[in-house]
């Protein structure tokens, strides 16, 4: 294979003719992905119509991309699906960083899922357990039959275990957790079907009353690690006066705030999640899976922490986080949603582990990026040159126009409309007509 580098250097700067020729070379789309891409109405009402219920509409929007990443060597551009300002913008700058550290590398369990089946109304919990304990192979073999083609893929039921809760507002509980490698799958379907197969069985055995048999998002043992390094001479900031160890040192200290307090751990993870949840929606995930694993996970301990860190280590600002990865990349969206599969095609994730990895990585960057620029010169700027180009454009300002009312703009820090129609009016007067 081609070494393809996703190092692309003033994407921001092509036109979208421009950016969709540079991916269909990256990528190797054919003319049929472009025309895709370009379609505001790729999803076609009738299969819209299938996916959920009462269809009467459909809602589009942008697909940003990310180029400079490289994770686990391999460089990738990643596609996010985002209404927000910055969030493209700052994961492209954050990969540039991390990837001269080497890039991002990953590292996974097995796509392991959990099920649950609660059981009431138990006047003896322990023995209750203990029937569960001991058939459970018996049940585990009958979970397996669900899905004999998951277990020839590799993937099935592998165990079961049991919690008690002695004393709950409804008299003691027994919670059973079945563990099944789900492969490729997001894995609720196959998880359900699991646990709704053995839940009589569950009955018989314990006379309980069986009530919830449903998979739980707090996918701990389904993780990916991730672990980037950005050396320090890349992080100075001359313009502010901040040498690269003074920035890793601010970065260290955003981070431990994130770790220690709660409020700002929310903050920080909604970063965090800005650009895991805009690439799970772009290939076609349950983003909302993956949202309440990660916070559930981030409060495993106890306390509600970050799910990324920061310290300094040698010469290298080093970055790590672990995220539970529920996606899946056969059932579901992915092969409805036409856009979904040229997106994934871009963002060249094989299967879901590809796509778990590239997920959590992109998790990294958008973290980094915002922590860097809060430590140093905070958001608005950003944000605010992105809003003042959108204001110059809507008081006329054409695409080669509009840098220069922008930058006027901030000098005069004065970003409005009533300012960009005056700028704009007298950076380009119109030819009066005689
Ligand atoms: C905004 O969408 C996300 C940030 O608030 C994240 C953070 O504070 O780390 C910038």
């Amino acid at each position: 294979m081609t070494h393809r580098s996703s190092r692309l250097s003033g994407f921001y700067r092509l036109n979208i003719d421009d950016r969709l020729q540079t991916l269909k070379r990256f990528a190797e789309l054919d003319d049929r992905d472009i025309e895709l891409l370009r379609k505001t109405d790729a999803l076609p009402m009738a299969s819209a119509d299938r996916m959920i219920e009462n269809v009467a509409g459909i809602f589009s929007l942008p697909v940003g991309f990310a180029p400079n990443f490289r994770v686990d060597g391999r460089d990738v551009i990643v596609p996010l699906v985002v209404e927000e300002p910055s969030v493209v913008a700052a994961c492209s700058n954050a990969a540039k960083l991390l990837r001269s550290g080497s890039g991002i590398e990953t590292d996974t369990t097995e796509p392991i899922m959990i099920g649950q089946i609660q059981i009431c109304e138990l006047p003896d919990p322990e023995s209750a357990k203990a029937a569960i304990v001991h058939a459970a192979p018996r049940l585990l073999e009958k979970a397996n039959a669900t899905n004999p083609r998951l277990v020839e893929r590799g993937g099935g039921a592998r165990r079961i275990e049991t919690r008690i809760f002695p004393h709950t507002a409804v008299g003691p509980m027994l919670v059973v957790h079945l563990y099944a490698d789900v492969r490729d799958a997001m894995g609720a379907n196959l998880i359900n079907t699991m646990v709704e197969s053995i839940a009589a069985e569950c009955h018989e055995l314990t006379g309980g009353d069986i009530c919830l048999r449903i998979l739980s998002n707090l996918a701990d043992e389904r993780l990916v690690r991730a672990v980037g390094r950005v050396p320090l001479a890349m992080l100075e900031r001359l313009d502010l006066g901040l040498d690269g160890t003074t920035v890793a040192d601010r970065v260290v200290k955003a981070s431990v705030f994130a770790e220690i307090d709660p409020y700002r751990a929310a903050t920080h993870n909604k970063g965090i999640m800005n650009g895991i949840d805009s690439f799970l929606i772009a290939t076609g995930q349950d983003w909302r899976a993956v949202e309440a694993g990660a916070h559930a996970f981030a409060a495993r301990a106890g306390r509600y922490t970050a799910l990324a860190t920061w310290r300094r280590e040698g010469d290298n600002l080093v970055g790590r986080i672990a995220v539970p990865m529920q996606v899946g990349t056969v059932g579901g969206v992915v092969h409805v949603h036409p856009t979904v599969g040229v997106l994934l095609k871009i963002a060249g994730t094989r299967n879901a582990d590809e796509l778990g990895r590239l997920a959590t990585a992109v998790g990294l960057a958008q973290n980094l990026a915002a922590i860097l620029a809060l430590a140093t010169e905070g958001i608005q700027r950003g944000h605010m040159s992105l809003h003042a180009r959108n204001i110059a454009a809507s008081v006329g300002a054409k695409e080669e126009q509009i840098d220069a009312v922008v930058a006027e703009m901030i000098k005069r820090r004065a970003i409005n409309r009533e300012t960009a129609a005056n700028l704009f009016g007298q950076l380009y007067p119109t030819t009066p007509l005689t």
